[in-house]
């Protein structure tokens, strides 16, 4: 489903945010995306979103090369994606409920099938009593379980959370981590980067680990990548 040939990034006036790296991600796999601050784990889901171009190499989503896709094809590819950004990025002059609402509208459900789902999403994420606020007036956790509400609305082929439980507190995480492997049970490729080493050992799944840019290790081995 994703696939990277020796891709690197690099921003304007910076040095390589990833340097040659090469990964295969299957279809119905989970997978952790982890490593220090600054080793690239978002850069490289917003290549996978194509957020950003890469700089170098080829990436492959869906059998399709997207490394330097642009312009009227990129919603087309993102009609399968769906993303939890490290920012949140709801829209702040749209209720919650209508945050959650929008990837169905985009994908022209009925209204009354949008407000079903809408509503089962928000009390899945513990948040049906703030369904008419809008984000700014809610908690960081509020907003972060919003995002992963949206993200997970449309039953998306590939789910990208960076740092989906960093503003949550132990309890609401594992009700995250619960909706995500949900949603990977149901067919869902999810990706998570996250810099909780309790999340990689708690779940066996696969770990794989940036360093400065790089691939480090990739492999079942929580002890081998947390060590
Ligand atoms: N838009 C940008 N412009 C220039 N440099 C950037 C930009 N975004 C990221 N970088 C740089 O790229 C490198 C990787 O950043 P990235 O955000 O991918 O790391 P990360 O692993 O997600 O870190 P964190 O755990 O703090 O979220 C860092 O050195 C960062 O300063
Ligand atoms: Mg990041």
């Amino acid at each position: 489903m994703i696939q990277l040939f020796h891709v690197t990034k690099e921003y304007p006036g910076d040095g390589p945010a990833l340097q040659e790296v090469s990964l295969e991600i299957d279809k119905g796999e989970f997978v952790f995306l982890t490593g220090a601050s600054g080793a690239g784990k978002s850069t490289l889901l917003k290549l996978i979103f194509c957020d950003e171009p890469a700089s170098a190499g080829q990436l492959l989503l869906f059998g399709k090369n997207v490394a330097k896709i642009s312009g009227s094809a990129i919603p087309f590819v993102r009609r399968n994606i769906g993303v939890v950004f490290q920012d949140f990025k709801l829209l702040a002059n749209r209720t919650v409920a209508e945050n959650v609402a929008l990837p169905l509208e985009v994908r022209g459900l009925a209204q009354k099938e949008i407000r079903r789902k809408v509503r089962g999403l928000l009390r899945s994420v513990g948040l049906e009593h703030r369904a008419d606020k809008f984000p700014p007036s809610l908690s960081g956790g509020e907003q972060q379980r919003v995002a992963v509400a949206r993200a997970l609305a449309p039953d998306p082929a590939l789910l990208l959370a960076d740092e989906p439980t960093g503003n949550l507190d132990p309890e609401r995480t594992l009700e995250v981590m619960d909706l995500l492997y949900g949603a990977n049970a149901r067919g869902t490729t999810v990706v998570v980067a996250t810099h909780d080493r309790s999340l990689l050992e708690r779940y066996k799944k696969r770990v794989v680990v940036l360093q400065a840019g790089r691939l480090l290790s990739d492999g079942d081995s929580v002890r081998r990548a947390v060590s």
